[in-house]
């Protein structure tokens, strides 16, 4: 019997880890080569019995078995993480020039004429140090003061791009490894839209989202963010490793890790110009935030000889690309009023060059945003700039405040039409209750009407409108379609010529579709993405007008406040006039197909991971099918919803890579009994 016993423990324990080694090899294809071999349904598989095996034999559970990457239970504080060798920090270049006297030293003390350089992006993340001994991972610690940062091995268990296990042979028994953790600019602005949702402040930028993901006490929250790791080299090695920093990153490669496809051995100062042009025209549309390039003399013997300062390398130096933070100051806190009433503060500021523009004013959301910084008239700020995005205030320097200065307040009254100005309860912004009386509402409304991606009406620009409503002529955007050319022409700035081509425009714009009319409405937060979701699902306007609260939260990202701005849109007779008009006077939209008519899911495609508890995997399909949705075994950005059982496979980490819609099974069985 105990032989028995034996032999049954000793078989499930060549089980786990023949499984173990086959799922972190698919993990590393899928993570780490991008270069998937099995499909997602196979790896669940792997994965459920490894989970079941491990849960009948809770012994032989190791701490690098890929089950424990969903995150251990939570801690009460991060404990030390003291690095083999000291952390450094790299000093900065700015400028071509700059660059060049970094080159010229370096050759000075080497006594050579051309250096060999390895280049790579400056990833703009948070740095860690991964300690392995005998090819475990036993400890992962931040940067901390060089020294001794802090422990967050158990966040870093959770980061699939981290072998928990080197792979392939010849590492040392002892390395330390080194690289930046970070999060794909897709998947940051996802994060902040759900912590938005979920009434959370969002993170200032992708760094801070890393480091705030990583600094957990709770692993399974970092599990549930999507970070990416890439080795930039390595600390302390029980043996050299290698004679060059590019054979570095090959072995690095080769024990299972990421390293940033941009890497390259360039020579002389030309060549690290040109990585670096390359790199600038690249840097918007590159996944990752990166803030700057770093060359490190290639061959380490060099690197031993030029030694280091107190602080950084001598063979290394980081190129930085142009700030997108700056330094300004408040010259005004005025009040805008917005097309839907809500008013916002906009600080005025010196004009300042940030990330290739100039900024002179940036937006400060709201009052309780503008109490939170303490932002005050006067104050020196710190700006940032994140691609196209609007500048944002990101601190104040209060040490630099001017005496005398006062928190500012919400003015009582409108600053355009004088009506009173109230805050509901709740809710962050303060209103306008002027309505149409109020110029500042309709002019915003109607700009937004006409505006590209709403009704797209070519030539109806800020000031026209402004005319258009001062002078009575326009008074809600279903005016637009009577306007009449003699009105027209005798508006400044407008010639017989252009007032003929508004009206053509105005009158191509009458033929649209549903999601750009819903879009032009101006509905309170429903942006195009919403519009475009309401305008697939309900297929015409009617069914979405009778749409109840209740009904619309079933809806993917449509949470009870953005449900009720809807229904109570929709609700005020006076919007509903507005529409009419609209259809009365010929704006239309292509009839619904009839398969969304009659098939409540028709084109939708679905992805199921994880056992759901009331439906076998045949059930959940089937269901769908009828519903005239579809099923598919991958996930890609195709897929509309990701259904996620118990013990998720990696299709749910893919979804929210892509940022798919989750449903969990209470979800999914509203949804398809709501049909
Ligand atoms: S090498 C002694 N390489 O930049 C060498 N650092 O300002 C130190 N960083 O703390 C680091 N990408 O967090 C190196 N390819 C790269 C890097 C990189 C980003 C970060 C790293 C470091 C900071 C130094």
């Amino acid at each position: 019997m105990a032989d028995m016993i034996r032999q049954t423990r000793e078989a499930a324990e060549r089980r786990a880890a023949a499984l173990r080694e086959q799922i972190e090899q698919h993990n590393y294809r899928y993570y780490v080569l991008d270069d998937p071999q099995v499909s997602d349904a196979d790896y669940d598989a792997l994965m459920r019995e490894l989970q079941t095996l491990e849960a009948d034999h809770p012994d032989l559970v190791t701490p690098d078995s890929p089950t424990q990457r969903v995150g251990a239970k939570p801690i009460e504080a991060l404990g030390e993480a003291r690095h083999g060798v000291p952390m450094l920090s790299l000093d900065n270049v700015f400028d071509a020039a700059e660059l060049g006297e970094f080159d010229r030293r370096v050759r000075e003390r080497l006594g050579t004429n051309r250096i060999a350089y390895m280049a790579e992006p400056k990833l703009d993340g948070l740095s860690v140090n991964l300690r392995y001994e005998k090819g475990r991972l036993v400890q992962g610690g931040t940067r901390g003061d060089g020294q001794v940062g802090e422990d967050i091995t158990a966040n870093i268990r959770t980061l699939r791009t981290i072998p928990l296990r080197l792979r392939g042979e010849g590492w040392p028994d002892l390395i330390e490894v080194r690289g930046e953790i970070v999060i794909r600019k897709a998947d940051f602005e996802h994060l902040n839209r759900l912590r938005l949702e979920a009434g959370e402040r969002p993170f200032a930028n992708p760094r801070n989202a890393a480091a705030g993901s990583l600094r957990q006490l709770d692993p399974r929250v970092t599990a549930r963010r999507p970070l990416t790791f890439f080795a930039f080299g390595i600390g302390e090695s029980s043996e050299p490793v290698a004679e060059r920093q590019s054979r570095i990153l090959e072995r690095l490669r080769h024990w299972g890790f990421r390293v940033y496809e941009r890497v390259q051995t360039v020579t002389g100062v030309e060549e690290c110009l040109a990585y670096y042009r390359r790199l600038m025209a690249q840097r918007e549309t590159l996944p990752f935030e990166v803030d700057g390039a770093v060359y490190k003399v290639d061959d380490l013997g060099s690197q031993q000889h030029l030694g280091f300062t107190a602080r950084a390398p001598r063979w290394a130096v980081a190129y930085k690309l142009p700030a997108r933070e700056a330094v300004s100051v408040v010259l005004d806190i005025e009040p805008s009023v917005g097309r839907t009433g809500v008013i916002t503060p906009v600080a005025r500021l010196e004009p300042v060059q940030l990330g290739g523009v100039i900024v002179r004013h940036a937006t400060l959301h709201n009052e309780d945003e503008v109490r939170r910084k303490d932002v005050r008239i006067g104050d020196t700020v710190m700006l940032r700039r994140a691609g196209d995005v609007i500048p944002e205030i990101i601190g104040v320097r209060y040490e630099k405040r001017p005496h005398g200065t006062q928190p500012w307040c919400m003015p009582l009254n409108c600053p355009v039409c004088g009506a009173e100005v109230i805050r509901l309860e709740h809710q962050a912004a303060h209103r306008c209750l002027g309505g149409l009386y109020c110029t500042a509402q309709r002019t915003g409304a109607i700009l937004h009407f006409a505006s590209r991606r709403a009704m797209d009406i070519d030539g109806l620009g800020e000031k026209l409108v402004e005319q258009l409503v001062g002078r009575g002529l326009v008074a809600t955007v279903a005016d637009l379609y009577s306007l009449e050319w003699a009105q027209l022409v005798k508006l400044e700035r407008m010639g017989e010529r252009s007032a003929h081509n508004l009206l053509r425009a105005i009158d191509a714009s009458r033929a649209t579709t549903l999601a750009r009319f819903l879009y032009a409405l101006g509905i309170p937060e429903v942006g195009e993405v919403t519009a475009k979701r309401l305008a697939e699902h309900y297929g015409d306007l009617d069914p979405l007008e009778r749409a109840t609260a209740d009904a619309l939260t079933r809806l993917p990202d449509i949470g009870p406040v953005l449900a009720q701005r809807i229904t109570h849109f929709f609700a005020q007779p006076h919007n509903r006039e507005v529409i009419d008009a609209l259809r009365r006077s010929g704006v239309h939209w292509p009839a619904p197909a009839a398969a969304i008519q009659s098939k409540p899911l028709a084109g939708r495609v679905f992805v199921l991971t994880g056992m759901l508890k009331g439906y076998t995997r045949e059930e959940a399909q089937e269901r769908i099918e009828a519903l005239g949705g579809r099923v598919t075994g991958h996930v890609s950005k195709n897929t509309d919803y990701v259904v996620v059982g118990d013990n998720p496979g990696s299709k749910r980490d893919k979804a929210v890579q892509l940022g798919i819609s989750l449903l969990d099974e209470s979800g999914f069985r509203q949804l398809i009994a709501d049909k």
